[in-house]
C-alpha cells in the first residue's frame, strides 16, 4: 500500500482513545498538546472519529491536531462512509464483541483495546466471527511490545536461565474509574467483565508470552474490593500450569496500590530475572545466568524502553499501534497479538477457566486450548 492507512478511532472522546489516535497520526515522539505540534508519520492517518459525546469529540479533534478527521456519532454510519480502512475500538468493554464483529463484517482491519470480551459466550462469538478472516487484527496487550519483554523472552528461549521453573507476575493497578462520570462503567461487572478482563489480563498475557506454551490448568482465588465501589472482586490470585511443566503465578489487584506496579520474576535452574518497577531506572532489572557466566546483579542497559509506568500516553502505545498499521498496510495477519493468534486465544481460555475455578471454590480447571 503506497497511501496511508485510513483509521477511524471509536470511543474518541474517551481517555484511552487519545493515546491511540496519537499513535496512529504521529511518529514515536507523539504530539505535544501544549505546543500543538508533532511529526506526522508516513504510514497512517486518522480520517474519522466516532463517539456518542460529540462536544468532547470536537475538542479532542482540535487538541490532537486531527483537523482532517470526520466526526461521527454513529458507528454504523462511520463504517458505511468509506473513509476508513481500519478501526481502533476503545469503547467500554461490554461493547467490544458487537462492535468488533460489525467491523469484521464491514471488511475493516481491527485494532481492539483489551479485553477481548466480557463473558465466555461473547468470547466464543468473536472467535467464531474470526474464522476464515484474512483481515489484520490486534488485541492491545501493549506490554508485549516492550523491548524489556522481548529481550527477556529471547533469553528464556536461549535457556539463559537454564530450565524454566516459574514466572511470577504481579499487576497492581488502581485503574482509573473517575476521569469522567462516564468512566463509572469500570466499577460494574456487567460492563467491564470483572477484574481480569479489566486489567489483570495484561499480566496473564505477559506470562503466556514469556512461557510460550499452552496452558493446561488454572486455579483461581478472588477477594472483594477494599477501597472503591466495584460491584465485583478486584483482588485475584491465579496459578496457571503450562504443558512444559512451568508454573505461572499471577497476582492482580485493580482497586488499590501505592502506584502502578507490574513487577515480575523469572526463575530457572540456572538463573533468575527480576524486574522491580519502583526502583530507579538503572536498578530496575537484575539478573543472573549460569550459561552466560553472569552473576546476579543490576543491569542498567538491559532495555532502552523499560519504562513501564502504566502511562499509555508516554510509553509504547504508539509502538503497538504502529505494528498493527504496518501489518495492515502489508495485508498481513498478526501472528503475535492477532485476535485469533495462539497468545490471545490462550489468554482467553485462561480468563474464563479462572472465572470457573473461582466460582467452584478455587478448584483446578483443565484447559483444552492449543
Ligand atoms: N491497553 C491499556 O493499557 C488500556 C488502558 C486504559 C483503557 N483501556 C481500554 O480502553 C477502552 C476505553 O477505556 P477508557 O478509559 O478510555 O474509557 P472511557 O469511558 O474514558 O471512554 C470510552 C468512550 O467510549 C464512548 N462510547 C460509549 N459507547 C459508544 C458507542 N456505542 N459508540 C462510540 N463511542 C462510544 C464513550 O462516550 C467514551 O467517550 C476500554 O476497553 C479499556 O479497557 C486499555
Amino acid at each position: 500500500m503506497s497511501e496511508k492507512l485510513r483509521v477511524g478511532i471509536v470511543g474518541a472522546s474517551g481517555w484511552m482513545a487519545g493515546a491511540l489516535a496519537v499513535g496512529v497520526e504521529y511518529d514515536a515522539a507523539g504530539y505535544d498538546t501544549e505546543k500543538r505540534s508533532g511529526n506526522k508519520n508516513g504510514q497512517s492517518v486518522v480520517t474519522a472519529l466516532c463517539d456518542l459525546n460529540a462536544p468532547v469529540m470536537d475538542k479532542v479533534r482540535d487538541e490532537l491536531g486531527l483537523g482532517q478527521a470526520k466526526c461521527f456519532t454513529s458507528y454504523t454510519e462511520m463504517l458505511a462512509s468509506d473513509v476508513v480502512d481500519a478501526v481502533v475500538i476503545a469503547v467500554p468493554n461490554h461493547l467490544h464483541v458487537p462492535l468488533s464483529i460489525q467491523a469484521l463484517e464491514s471488511g475493516k482491519h481491527l485494532f481492539l483495546e483489551k479485553p477481548y470480551a466480557t463473558t465466555r459466550e461473547g468470547s466464543h462469538k468473536l472467535t467464531a466471527a474470526l474464522e476464515g478472516c484474512s483481515l489484520t487484527t490486534k488485541l492491545d496487550y501493549i506490554m508485549v511490545h516492550y523491548d524489556e519483554q522481548e529481550k527477556l523472552r529471547q533469553l528464556i528461549e536461549q535457556r539463559a536461565f537454564g530450565e524454566l521453573a516459574s514466572i511470577h507476575f504481579t499487576y497492581r493497578h488502581p485503574i482509573q474509574a473517575g476521569q469522567s462520570e462516564g468512566q463509572k462503567w469500570k466499577l460494574s461487572r456487567e460492563k467491564s467483565g470483572g477484574a481480569v478482563p479489566m486489567g489483570i489480563c495484561h499480566a496473564i498475557a505477559q506470562t503466556v508470552f514469556l512461557i510460550g506454551e499452552s496452558p493446561e490448568s488454572v486455579i483461581c482465588q478472588t477477594r472483594a474490593p477494599k477501597i472503591r465501589e466495584f460491584d465485583y472482586h478486584t483482588q485475584i490470585d491465579l496459578m496457571i500450569t503450562f504443558a512444559n511443566g512451568v508454573v505461572g503465578l499471577v497476582q492482580g489487584n485493580i482497586d488499590f496500590a501505592e502506584k502502578y506496579d507490574a513487577r515480575h520474576t523469572v526463575i530457572g535452574t540456572g538463573g533468575q530475572f527480576d524486574y522491580t518497577p519502583h526502583n530507579p531506572l538503572e536498578s530496575r532489572v537484575s539478573w543472573s545466568s549460569k550459561a552466560l557466566g553472569r552473576k546476579y546483579s543490576t543491569d542498567p542497559t538491559f532495555a532502552k524502553h523499560h519504562l513501564d509506568s502504566g502511562d499509555v500516553w508516554k510509553h509504547q502505545c504508539s509502538r503497538t499501534i504502529q505494528d498493527f498499521v504496518a501489518l495492515a498496510r502489508e495485508g498481513k495477519k498478526d501472528s503475535l497479538l492477532g485476535l485469533d493468534s495462539p497468545l490471545v486465544q490462550r489468554v482467553e481460555a485462561i480468563i474464563w477457566a479462572a472465572e470457573e475455578s473461582a466460582a467452584k471454590g478455587s478448584q483446578p480447571v483443565a484447559l483444552t486450548v492449543g
